[in-house]
């Protein structure tokens, strides 16, 4: 536990049902044009897009839509996006979607002013001045990208997937409307709402938490333990959506300030070798991380366990293990890598320097190439 740290959160953020269609108002103080940053298409056909659209004229925001962010979003896509942002002059960056509109928005709003291409600050320069505004309205609860001063990018070519860092890159301003969430699908729901309960997990055991993540990682945990089997069993019933979108805040304001561990180091690894979704991949290594780790971090996971309410004096962690697998699988998700389809044989050679990550570095456990093939062995 860090007893000096630091607190970093976006300035402002609204919260609730309805928050969204105030984006224009809330945003004509950055200026008049705006740069919407989105996905392919989900945005259109759930009317959200249009919403806010409505919004922003109301309030007298011009704006252009860069609507081609992918899965899992390229550095050729965020170099389209910030093209587009110089050559519509726009004044500020609005993301609209689920983490991957969030982390390409991101990258282009701070890049914009400083750079016409995003390849240097993937490979570690570093950003010398901010960019310009950039607001984050989430529509899937659990990546927590609208929190957090990193956007997750990945070079196709030599399948790295990684983080461009910068204090500059945190959002002015934050929407979260948790009736854009009840759009998800069943599995959407699920695999978002396992990333974000892995992530306040792992803040909780992190060497980085302090005591104000600490806090907001254990109402997270709780949260969304409790709702998200039902957000995705009963998509239309808007407290569960609310409670698992407000989870999936918090959750993200504690990993945002401590850190996450193994569990998003391996899937980096698996993501884009083998294009498994991201808290799938989470929900599949985190397991076997809390067995590598039990020894080291034995109070912090018999604490989680009496968090997630597991009883008796004995077998905690296995108790924990176990019920954590279950809840995986009521919420449809898959819990070894060999469901999904990937054998040893195709481990080999997947494990590369460059590939890993702080995350699996400053494992309390020495973690090394070794004892990471072991953990994806142990995962298939
Ligand atoms: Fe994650």
């Amino acid at each position: 536990m860090k007893e000096n740290f630091v607190f970093r959160l976006p300035p402002e953020i609204y919260f609730g049902g309805g928050e969204g269609k105030k984006a224009g108002e809330l945003v004509k103080r950055w200026g008049e044009k705006a740069l919407l940053v989105t996905g392919k298409k989900s945005m259109q056909e759930t009317g959200i897009l249009e919403e806010i659209l409505k919004s922003l004229e109301g309030a007298g925001v011009q704006c252009s839509i860069f609507d081609q962010v992918e899965p899992e979003p390229s550095l050729e896509t965020v170099d389209r996006g910030l093209d587009l942002a110089y050559r519509e002059r726009c004044d500020f960056v609005i993301s609209l979607g689920g983490g991957s509109a969030q982390d390409c928005g991101k990258a282009i709003a701070g890049l914009c002013g400083n750079s016409h291409t995003v390849l240097p600050y993937f490979e570690g320069k570093v950003l010398s001045s901010p960019g310009i505004p950039w607001i984050a309205v989430p529509t899937t609860a659990g990546t927590g990208s609208e929190m957090t001063t990193n956007a997750v990018l990945t070079d196709y070519r030599t399948k790295l997937k990684k983080s461009f860092r910068s204090p500059y890159l945190l959002a002015k301003l934050v929407i979260i409307d948790p009736l854009y969430t009840r759009f998800m699908s069943p599995y959407l729901t699920a695999t978002s709402g396992i990333d974000a309960l892995v992530q306040a997990l792992e803040a909780y055991v992190s060497q980085e938490v302090n005591p104000v993540s600490e806090v907001l990682a254990e109402e997270a945990i709780e949260l969304l333990w409790k709702y998200l089997p039902q957000a995705v069993k009963e998509g239309q019933n808007l407290n569960y959506r609310k409670q698992v979108a407000k989870g999936s805040m918090i959750s993200a304001m504690a990993f945002a300030n401590s850190a996450s561990g193994p569990a998003h180091g391996l899937s980096h690894i698996v993501g884009p070798e083998f294009s498994v979704v991201h808290g799938e991949a989470c929900g599949i290594f985190f397991p076997r991380v809390v067995e590598f780790n039990r020894e080291v971090l034995k109070d912090r996971y018999e604490k989680i366990a009496r968090i997630v309410e597991i009883e008796g004096e004995e077998d905690l962690i296995d108790k924990f293990i176990e019920a954590f697998l279950n809840l995986m699988k009521e919420i449809g998700l898959r819990t070894s890598l060999g469901e999904l389809g990937i054998k040893e044989d195709m481990l080999q050679g997947i494990v590369k320097e460059e590939r890993i990550g702080r995350n699996l570095r400053e494992n309390p456990r020495p973690m090394g190439e070794e004892e990471i093939y072991t953990l994806l062995k142990a995962s298939l």
